[in-house]
């Protein structure tokens, strides 16, 4: 099972094959001019060279053999050479019914293999900026795209627990005499800004934080039971601001995780002679000769001992191997982290520590700007914390249900519910539906409208169509099990069949926006179809079967890409 693009592919490549020309050249696609035709093809061209033929004589040839296919209502060859295709209503119809028989939609399941993927990352004692706000999206989302392809998929927060700012919150507990004692949240969150201004200012307490880090990534008992206490008290705040945002990881390791496995990694490096010594440091030497920038050495060891970022990155991918040996290791990290993770990965192959059939992917983001087009901060111009960000929407969500007249008859608490999620796919979507690289503007009127490309008229739609589906069942209308495609029902038919192709383009190229697009076009064609159709009013069964069926699969998509992106439907509003 496939799109229907697909399918047609199949039936054109092979009426090239049989001209003797290669298979792939007979790809079709969704037409760029609907006005015209349904589908294209415009491999004649490109086989023309091939051939040395006319590129029209070529297509020519190509639509005899396709003349006799009985899938197609129209075959035509316009402009140089490019073959112009309609479909038959019954093909259609029949397509339809085996996407709508199959609970996968005809979405084909591509590899069993283990993909990693990090994201989240977020830092210890320190709140989480709106960089990991975007890590945390996007990740969570390429996870359930990457299950939803058949691969065991598994997202790893990656923490930030082993850096200089442990050292610091430690020595700032001593000063204060403090180490040991409980601690909260709140604790850590008024001591590491005051540690890390007192750091800033006076260098000799940022030499005692430097030497406290040290002692404790030596193991200093001391040290690393003060310091698990406020990894655990911490990751108690994440988990609960990762739950609000509906963001699931399946494992909670972070850089000091694989500490042990730094010193035996050196040690293997430095035999095969791709760590070396240079001004006193360890590094990995990771220039190529068509480097276009500059590619500094990635650190091991620094003179005075102490490990690197790139250090317990490449110790993690040792880690990852040994336990998953993961076919692909994804990193959705802000791309501004590009030239780290080409060290990384270089380092890595270098010092063969993954096989070469280990895809490593940094799938960088850009940055989540205010509306003066600088990163995103609090009107104080501090970092805005997750739960104030969240906070804010479901406030802004509130207003927008009451504008709207939505969710008028319920209680306060479903409200609130309704309110939440509303919040969430505001954001999701504001943040999905960006290619990820591109940076774009945090703006929370226009993300939480119920009219435009937003996450709540996505949500509004997927609960339209429930609420009609529920009134046709209550009136006893059954949705069909097969299609009649009418004029008016035809361009959503039709749409319908485009699913498994955005699919593997977003699992492809690592790019959710594409089923954001997706969801967006399917949404406003069932609108436009909604107007100018009638369904629960249609008299003839058969078609008002048939419209219910449209309606159920639309439903469906709608549901499927938004559990992609991580956005829950709520079943009414
Ligand atoms: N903690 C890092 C930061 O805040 C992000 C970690 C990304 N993942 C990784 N494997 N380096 O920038």
């Amino acid at each position: 099972m496939s799109s229907l693009a697909q399918k047609l592919s199949e039936i054109v490549g092979a009426a090239f094959e049989e001209q003797g020309l290669p298979r792939e050249l007979g790809d079709v696609r969704v037409s760029d001019r609907p006005d015209l035709a349904q589908f294209q093809c415009n491999g004649a061209m490109a086989a023309a060279k091939v051939a040395k033929k006319n590129p029209r004589e070529v297509a020519q040839g190509v639509v005899d053999t396709l003349n006799s296919h009985a899938e197609f209502e129209k075959i035509e060859i316009a402009g140089p050479g490019f073959i112009n295709l309609n479909v038959t209503d019954e093909f259609l119809q029949n397509h339809l019914k085996s996407v709508a028989q199959d609970e996968r939609l005809s979405v084909l399941r591509m590899g069993g293999e283990t993909v990693m993927l990090d994201y989240g990352g977020p830092n210890i004692a320190k709140p989480m900026h709106v960089g990991h706000l975007r890590a945390s999206i996007i990740g969570d989302s390429l996870r359930r795209i990457c299950k939803f392809g058949g691969y065991n998929a598994l997202g790893d927060v990656h923490m930030g627990d082993w850096g200089t700012p442990m050292g610091m919150i430690i020595s700032e507990l001593e000063e204060r005499g403090a180490l040991g004692q409980p601690l909260t949240m709140d604790d850590l969150e008024e001591i590491y800004p005051k540690a890390a201004a007192a750091c800033k200012e006076d260098e000799a307490r940022m030499e005692r934080a430097r030497d406290a880090t040290r002692k404790l990534q030596d193991g200093d008992p001391e040290y690393r039971s003060a310091w698990q206490q406020f990894i655990d008290v911490s990751i108690d705040g994440m988990k609960k601001n990762f739950d609000a945002l509906g963001v699931h990881f399946d494992l909670w390791e972070g850089e000091a995780s694989v500490h042990e496995l730094i010193a035996p990694m050196a040690d293997d490096l430095k035999a095969k002679g791709v760590a070396v010594e240079s001004e006193g440091a360890l590094v990995i030497e990771v220039e190529e000769k068509d480097d276009k920038k500059e590619m500094p050495p990635l650190i091991l060891y620094k003179s005075d001992g102490a490990v690197m970022y790139g250090t317990t990155d490449l110790a993690t991918i040792v880690d990852r191997v040994q336990k998953y040996n993961p076919a692909k290791i994804l990193y959705v990290v802000d791309q501004r982290q590009g030239l780290h993770f080409e060290q990384v990965f270089r380092a890595a192959r270098k010092g063969g520590l993954v096989s070469d059939a280990t895809e490593l992917t940094h799938a960088g983001f850009g940055t989540m700007n205010g509306q003066d087009g600088k990163p995103f901060k609090t009107r104080a111009g501090g970092v805005m914390r997750l739960e104030d960000l969240i906070a804010m929407g479901i406030e802004k969500a509130q207003a927008r249900l009451n504008e709207a007249d939505l969710a008028a008859d319920m209680n306060e608490q479903e409200r609130g519910t309704i309110a939440h999620k509303v919040a969430i796919a505001a954001i999701k979507f504001a943040d999905l539906s960006n290619n990820r690289i591109s940076d774009y503007v945090f703006d929370l009127d226009q993300m939480t409208a119920f009219e435009g490309k937003t996450g709540p008229y996505l949500l509004y739609q997927a609960v339209r169509i429930k609420s009609l589906l529920r009134k046709a069942a209550d009136q006893g209308a059954d949705v069909g099990d097969a299609f009649v495609i009418q004029d008016q029902d035809r361009a959503l038919a039709l749409l319908l069949t485009e699913l498994p192709d955005h699919f593997v383009l977003a699992l492809k190229n690592y790019t959710p926006h594409v089923l954001c697009d997706y969801a967006f076009k399917l949404a406003q064609a069932f609108s436009s179809f909604y107007a100018s159709c009638h369904i629960l009013s249609e008299e003839d069964a058969a078609l008002r079967g048939s419209r219910l069926a449209l309606c159920d699969l639309v439903q469906k998509q709608l549901a499927l890409i938004l559990g992609l992106l991580g956005i829950a439907v709520p079943e009414r509003m």
